[in-house]
């Protein structure tokens, strides 16, 4: 029996409860949701060749530190043009994008670059091009390239046409055909190609993955990491300050973490505004002096990176006549975002040297003092200071977070409010199967019951690139044309979706491999059930306290599919779909029945 008493709910929603927590991980920044198409725009990603750049034309490539950009992008690429160089015969660069470059007909994408040559030479001829060069999509010209790099890069319109296919692997070319350049030297530096993007954001998102996220309706963005604020190594963590600015002013980094250069084109300000255009807030992870390989900073040198903090939530959150704040409004960003969590490092329950302790202290100490109104989540528990919230990490296998579904009912009440700012049900490779999402289900489920006590949720990892799946399982996949998303997205989609404001006391133990929650706002109740069993299952419903009686007609939501194993891809996205019915003879009194490995949520009525 499924008892919901209806009149008496037990404590309301977390109103901040779902939520996203991005990192650059599997290309999810780089090559994912950060829209940029050039890899390697900056030349940056190795120190010994020009990666992901090829010649045109008989050119020879190289890294040329005498050439650099500015103090961030220490050096160019340098294109020696041969001597056949001029009419009919171009000479240049390609680069073959993040596993090619996505092309579609009617499209408007911007190029920018910079560029010098030894002499005036031009013009320039830049295309979106079919990898085998024999199909341009899209053409633009520089009229002319001069003796030295200007202060901004010139922006150039590449369109294409109405007949233009739909390709994933063209490549972007720089060339000229001037027959003064042959024999000569080009320069390049901070070469790069933007599609359309979310909200038209000139250094913008992905529009595809932007409209998924949005669809969830996230109440908060954790970012940005994970491993990734924190780097392999202290010198490779994410340094805020280095990610601001002018894109071809960033140096960028190694995301040793995960195994790629991040141009940090996705930095701080970019990250405020993708919280923004989600109408979501930011949950700020500040590097705390730990990073992966054990290095870690106690006692004076902590002060630096205390203050790095305390300035990157003034660059948050200031008035523009602060000096961080001006900053900000100098990028564009006049007004100060809403900021009320701060996250002090990452997993630091990893610190075998035990100083998260001390670390721990000193930012909650100087982030408090200056920002008293701002929630401090802790990584792991401390003694000495009373973090608002603790951040706690859950991978577990399907089974284990289906039984996990209980773990929080007996909490102690007065114990520090939770965070579980990463967990997944892992099954399932670049996306969960239908038996994680229904363990994902199972487990949301009582975060949602039990959300007095964990206040805020979100899934890891968000992304993967189906070309560099180096974390099993993710939410969302794609590749650079298409994405889709899990059965668990769907999940977690139904629960957080179809959600009422108050949670009612049920009795989800009694029905083994049954998860239940069922919540209230005003007279719509909603009752989420997941059967994780492999048997249909028919469930009494009794609905107690009725003021008076429940509309005969209930809408269900139901998730399944055929096996545990069934799941979506980038080529059948469709496969594990919630579908949406009425069903009658909903009453105080009905029998719900739920298929086979399913997660259903009624939505009933109360008259
Ligand atoms: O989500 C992937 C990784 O898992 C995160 O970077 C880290 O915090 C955790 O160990």
């Amino acid at each position: 029996l499924l008892s919901v008493d209806v009149a008496n709910p037990a404590h309301a929603v977390s109103p901040i409860l779902p939520g996203l927590m991005f990192e650059d991980i599997n290309h999810s920044g780089e090559g994912g949701i950060y829209a940029e198409l050039v890899q390697n725009r900056s030349m940056m990603a190795s120190d010994t060749a020009p990666v992901h750049w090829s010649a045109i034309g008989g050119t020879a490539l190289a890294l040329d530190t005498a050439a650099p950009l500015n103090d961030a992008l220490k050096r160019s690429l340098k294109v020696v043009l041969p001597s056949s160089t001029g009419a009919g015969n171009r000479s240049g660069v390609a680069n073959d994008g993040f596993w090619g470059i996505p092309v579609r007909p009617r499209t408007t994408y911007t190029a920018r670059l910079f560029a010098k040559a030894s002499r005036r030479i031009g013009p320039l001829t830049v295309t979106i091009e079919s990898a085998d060069g024999a199909t341009v999509y899209a053409s633009a010209h520089v009229p002319h390239v001069g003796t030295t790099f200007a202060d901004r890069p010139v922006e150039l319109t590449l369109r294409t046409g109405p007949g233009t296919p739909v390709v994933g692997d063209a490549k972007l070319t720089v060339t000229t055909a001037d027959p003064a350049a042959a024999g000569e030297t080009l320069w390049l530096q901070h070469v790069s190609l933007f599609p359309p993007t979310y909200n038209n954001r000139p250094n913008g998102l992905r529009i595809d993955l932007m409209e998924k996220l949005v669809a969830l309706k996230p109440k908060f963005l954790r970012f940005p990491g994970g491993n990734f604020v924190e780097g392999n190594t202290i010198a490779t963590r994410f340094d805020w300050k280095n990610t601001i600015g002018p894109v071809w002013e960033r140096p960028g980094h190694m995301d040793d973490a995960w195994g790629y250069w991040s141009t940090d084109g996705l930095g701080l300000l970019e990250y405020l505004e993708w919280v923004e255009d989600m109408d979501a807030q930011p949950v700020l992870a500040v590097f705390a002096g730990y990073a992966l390989n054990g290095e870690h900073v106690t006692g004076d040198a902590l002060k630096p990176y205390v203050q790095d903090a305390l300035d990157e939530i003034e660059y948050i959150t200031g008035p523009v006549t602060s000096t961080w704040g001006a900053k900000r409004a100098a990028d564009g960003h006049p007004e100060p975002f809403p900021l009320e969590f701060v996250e002090i490092g990452n997993e630091d329950f990893f610190d075998r040297s035990g100083s998260y302790e001390e670390r721990y202290a000193a930012f909650h100490d100087a982030i408090k003092a200056k920002y008293p109104q701002l929630k401090l989540i802790a990584t792991t528990p401390v003694t000495s200071r009373e973090p608002d919230l603790i951040d706690e990490h859950y991978y577990l296998a399907p089974s284990a977070a289906q039984a996990a579904t209980h773990k929080y009912d007996s909490r102690d009440r007065n114990s520090t409010k939770v965070f579980v700012g990463e967990w997944a049900a892992q099954e399932g490779r670049p996306t969960p199967d239908l038996n994680a999402a229904l363990g994902d289900a199972a487990w949301l489920a009582g975060l949602i019951r039990n959300s007095d006590q964990v206040l805020m949720e979100c899934y890891a990892p968000l992304f993967s690139h189906v070309k560099n799946n180096v974390w099993a399982t993710n939410l969302i996949a794609y590749d650079n044309l298409t994405s889709y998303v899990s059965p668990s997205y769907w999940a977690q989609h139904m629960l957080t979706s179809r959600l009422g404001s108050t949670v009612l006391p049920a009795t989800p133990r009694a029905l083994p491999a049954v998860a239940t929650v069922a919540t209230r706002s005003g007279s719509r109740l909603y009752l989420a059930v997941v059967n994780y069993g492999t048997e249909k299952v028919k469930v009494p419903v009794e609905l107690k306290g009725l003021a008076k009686g429940v509309e005969r007609n209930a809408t269900a939501t139901v998730l399944t599919g055929p096996s545990r194993t069934t799941t979506n891809t980038l080529t059948e996205p469709s496969t594990v779909v919630p579908r949406t019915s009425t069903v009658t003879g909903a009453a105080a009194s009905f029998t719900s029945t739920l298929p086979p490995l399913s997660v259903t949520v009624l939505e009933l009525t109360l008259t």
